[in-house]
């Protein structure tokens, strides 16, 4: 999806591309246009009857939204917040859980297939230290079934009337916390070559030394970048996009107004 500004500047992006963001993150207008305007297609794309990610659904909760960005697109989003469920087995037993559940997520037509979905998904897993079996899925479309499919070989769950798909592995007690399985390879590797184990010590040992001198370095590369970052403010002008409020209104306005209607039309 093409903005007329590019997305940094009102979001923070990370090296990945993506911007993670909760319900206190400062609300701005260009923000909000994003928000909207991915809000209202991943509606569309689902065939929802009502948008689920707006500023107004969003802010102020305790959910969360990643967003794929490049330059002045934004590729995708993906929401995710913890619900109270009930979840019933196969034998009618009844149980109430709390998972982190995976309530929007959308990748522009444009892009899909292409593995922004994946990038997305696997930030999402990284920053919440979860595995794709521990968490629940609200009404997932065909697309995001065989896309759980595919990367993590989820399918089998027991259909529930609040329509979320919670996989059988979720109720497993194996270790699937990623922590515990780093720990399981460390373990193993300790047990199979306890000689190069030795030598990480040995290293790790020998350590602090060099990060002393990393450590100046890096104060040094920090100062003299803050000065070339400082001399760049001052020389560039007023940002594009700042001056630009009166043409994005216009763009915001027939954009939404152009999906507000075909939702509508559904
Ligand atoms: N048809 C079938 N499977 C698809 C399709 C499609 N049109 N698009 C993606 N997938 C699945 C497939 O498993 C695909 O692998 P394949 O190409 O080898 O068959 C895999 O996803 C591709 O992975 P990525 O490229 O990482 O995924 P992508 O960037 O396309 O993002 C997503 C996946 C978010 C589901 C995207 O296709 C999309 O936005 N779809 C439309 C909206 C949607 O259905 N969102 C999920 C709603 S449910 C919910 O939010 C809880």
């Amino acid at each position: 999806m093409q903005f007329n500004f590019y997305l940094s500047k009102c979001m923070t992006v990370n090296e990945n591309g993506i911007t993670i963001l909760n319900g206190n993150y400062k609300r701005n207008p260009q923000l909000d246009v994003v928000i909207t305007i991915m809000g209202e297609a991943s509606a569309l794309a689902q065939n929802l009857k009502q948008v689920i990610t707006s500023p107004i659904r969003f802010f102020q909760t305790d959910q969360k939204l990643y967003i794929k960005s490049e330059g002045k697109q934004c590729l995708g989003i993906l929401k995710i917040g913890r619900k109270n469920l009930f979840h019933r087995d196969l034998n009618g037993v009844i149980k109430e859980i709390q998972p982190l559940c995976v309530l929007d997520f959308y990748v522009h037509e444009s892009v899909q297939r292409k593995g922004i979905g994946k990038e997305l998904f696997e930030e999402m897993l990284r920053q919440e230290v979860l595995t794709p079996e521990k968490l629940a899925y609200d009404r997932p479309s065909p697309k995001l079934l065989g896309f759980l499919k595919k990367y993590y070989n989820l399918q089998n769950y027991i259909p529930q009337n609040n329509n979320y798909v919670i996989y059988s592995q979720y109720f497993d007690n194996k270790q699937t916390n990623v922590f515990q399985q780093q720990l399981t390879q460390q373990t193993h590797q300790q047990q199979q070559n306890p000689q190069l184990v030795n030598q990480q010590r040995i290293q790790q040992q020998q350590t602090p030394q060099k990060m002393d001198q990393l450590d100046q370095m890096m104060q040094q590369m920090s100062l003299e970048s803050k000065q070339q970052y400082s001399q760049y403010q001052k020389s560039k002008g007023q940002p594009p996009w700042a001056t630009d409020q009166k043409q994005y209104q216009n763009m915001y306005q027939t954009t939404t107004g152009l999906m507000s209607a075909q939702i509508h039309k559904k």
